[in-house]
């Protein structure tokens, strides 16, 4: 086997399934899904016989055990992330891992400290992040050509019926550990950071409101960024016509996402000039401008990539921790009733637990 051919085993088969049909196999010569994993014998057999993955197993453990895989992709429920991200470090893996990653700050701080000590490295999934709509945002963003953030309005508008809630760890704090904010809107609050910057502070209303669960399915937000740009934040999931949309406004420029849920990364995104100078500059950016594949695909391009020369991966465990402060940050301002001052640090009361939103 060719050295940078990746073996790959997914632990999960239900998202892990689109991870294999989005992401590897659109990849076959950077990487081969060797062995998959999943407790339910039902749905581990139907996807291994669907992608003809030769081996099949019920056991995380066993998984570790095969000398020959590199990459082990964890696709599980939310609770079970930290302890296998851990248990797949130290068996000198490469990890790759669905959001969240953790439960906690504290969580997440001891995998940054397992990577570092590890010899391998966990790439966390945002694959929003791969489109072609907010891949030039962000270049037009880094080039200084944007100026001035002002302000960003961000909706997250999706729907979820009892249906969904039948998987038994969803809905519930123990397991889910968090609802919308957590689940569905961390995909758009990423992009917003990764395009606006970080949050100073943030004041957060969360509600349950569209299914009987013990976490929030509706959350609003009012935040201050620490460029001094304001942002405000809705998501709802009992939006009949889902959306996702981001619409930000820059001194030299407004960019809006289209309004597809699940990739309003993609193009095309509204791109509006505040004069014919910034015209100009955003047409010389944009010049040379190389399309990345969508979603998991452009990911998983990106990681191969990153595997290879060994630099830093497309999606860092930085990136998920900046990510999680966030949330943090809105569950603790909605128990609380108080505005929420970031970073947290570890002496804060929310570092160590998740508090319970406001349902
Ligand atoms: N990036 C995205 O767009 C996206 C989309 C959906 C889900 N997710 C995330 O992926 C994770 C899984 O969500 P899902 O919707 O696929 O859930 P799911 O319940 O549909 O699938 C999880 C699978 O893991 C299996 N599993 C449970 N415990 C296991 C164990 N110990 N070892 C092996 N397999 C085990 C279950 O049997 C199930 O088949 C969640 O953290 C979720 O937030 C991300």
């Amino acid at each position: 086997m060719r050295q940078d051919l990746f073996r790959v085993a997914v632990v999960g088969c239900g998202v892990g399934r689109n991870h294999i049909a989005q992401g590897y196999r659109k990849h076959p010569e950077e990487f081969r899904v060797v062995a998959l994993c999943d407790v339910d014998e039902a749905r581990l057999t139907a996807v291994a016989e669907e992608f003809s993955i030769p081996r099949r197993t019920r056991s995380f453990d066993e998984v570790l055990r095969m000398d020959d895989i590199d990459i082990v992709d964890i696709c599980t429920p939310a609770m079970l992330h930290f302890t296998q991200i851990l248990a797949a470090l130290s068996a000198g893996r490469e990890v790759v891992c669905e959001k969240p990653l953790a439960g906690s700050l504290a969580e997440i701080d001891r995998v940054l400290a397992a990577e570092k000590a590890a010899t391998c490295r966990v790439m966390p999934i945002f694959q929003y992040r791969f489109g072609n709509g907010v891949q030039k945002a962000q270049r037009i963003i880094e080039l200084g050509i944007a100026g001035k953030p002002y302000l960003a309005t961000v909706e997250t508008a999706w729907k979820r019926t009892a249906k969904y809630y039948e998987t038994p760890w969803r809905g519930r704090r123990e397991t889910e550990r968090g609802g919308i904010l957590l689940m569905h809107a961390i995909h758009i609050h990423d992009l917003m950071t990764w395009l606006m910057g970080p949050a100073a502070s943030v004041f957060a209303c969360t509600a349950t409101r569209v299914n009987p669960i013990e976490v929030e399915d509706c959350a609003v937000a009012s935040l201050v960024m620490r460029s001094g740009a304001l942002v405000s934040l809705a998501a709802t999931l009992g939006s009949q016509r889902e959306i996702s949309r981001l619409r930000l406004c820059f001194e030299h420029v407004t960019l809006e996402s289209a309004l597809t849920p699940y990739s309003p990364g993609d193009d095309p995104w509204e791109i509006v000039p505040a004069s014919p100078e910034a015209e100009a500059r955003i047409a010389e950016a944009l010049a040379d401008y190389r399309p990345v594949p969508s979603r998991f695909e452009g990911q998983f391009g990106a990681y191969h990539a990153a595997l290879t020369t060994g630099a830093a991966l497309p999606v860092t465990l930085v990136d998920a921790r900046s990510s999680l402060e966030l949330a943090t940050a809105l569950y603790h301002s909605a128990a609380t009733g108080a505005a929420v001052t970031l970073p947290i640090a570890s002496d804060h009361p929310a570092y160590n637990n998740r508090p319970p939103s406001k349902a």
